[in-house]
């Protein structure tokens, strides 16, 4: 597996994840500005994106906003490399923080397992189907 930085070049590709992991998923549109403006990572196997995530900071917060992976690619490592590199580049934020649906099991444990916190709630975040949204923060102080 190697990580890199995703281009343009890699929007189709990363919203066909977006398809067959969410059921709302994000456009190409919406991705291009995370692309743009954003930090976005991926993860290629043999030169194909099996999986991405992607970060986006406003002074020393750090907001994740997407990390998927293609369900054939699960429980190897894929997402905990994707969020360790993230964190590299996270060099000097305070935090990074993110919502997970409450369901989640899987995303919460690998969150919790790389040092997230449940901090929050927030009620009815999600659509399709209606769920309360937990906010789960890593904080960087002292480092
Ligand atoms: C959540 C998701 C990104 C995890 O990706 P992944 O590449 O399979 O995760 P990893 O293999 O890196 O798992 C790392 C750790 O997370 C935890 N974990 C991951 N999937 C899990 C599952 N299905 N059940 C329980 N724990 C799980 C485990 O602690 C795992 O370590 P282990 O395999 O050594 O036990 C993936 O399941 C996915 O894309 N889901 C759909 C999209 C989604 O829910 N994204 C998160 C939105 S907030």
């Amino acid at each position: 597996m190697t990580i890199r930085r995703l281009t343009a070049a890699d929007l189709p590709a990363a919203a066909e994840i977006e398809k067959s992991c969410f059921s709302v998923p994000w456009t190409e549109g919406m991705l291009a500005g995370e692309v743009a403006e954003g930090l976005c990572l991926g993860a290629f196997e043999d030169e194909k994106l099996v999986g991405y995530c992607s970060m986006r900071s406003v002074l020393d917060e750090g907001y994740i906003n997407n990390v998927a992976v293609l369900p054939a690619y699960r429980r190897r490592g894929i997402a905990r490399a994707l969020l360790t590199e993230l964190e590299k580049s996270a060099e000097g934020l305070a935090f990074l923080t993110l919502e997970v649906r409450e369901s989640n099991s899987a995303a919460q444990a690998l969150y919790v397992s790389l040092g997230y916190l449940p901090v929050g709630r927030r009620p009815r975040y999600y659509e399709r189907p209606v769920e309360d949204a937990l906010l789960m923060t890593k904080y960087f102080t002292g480092r």
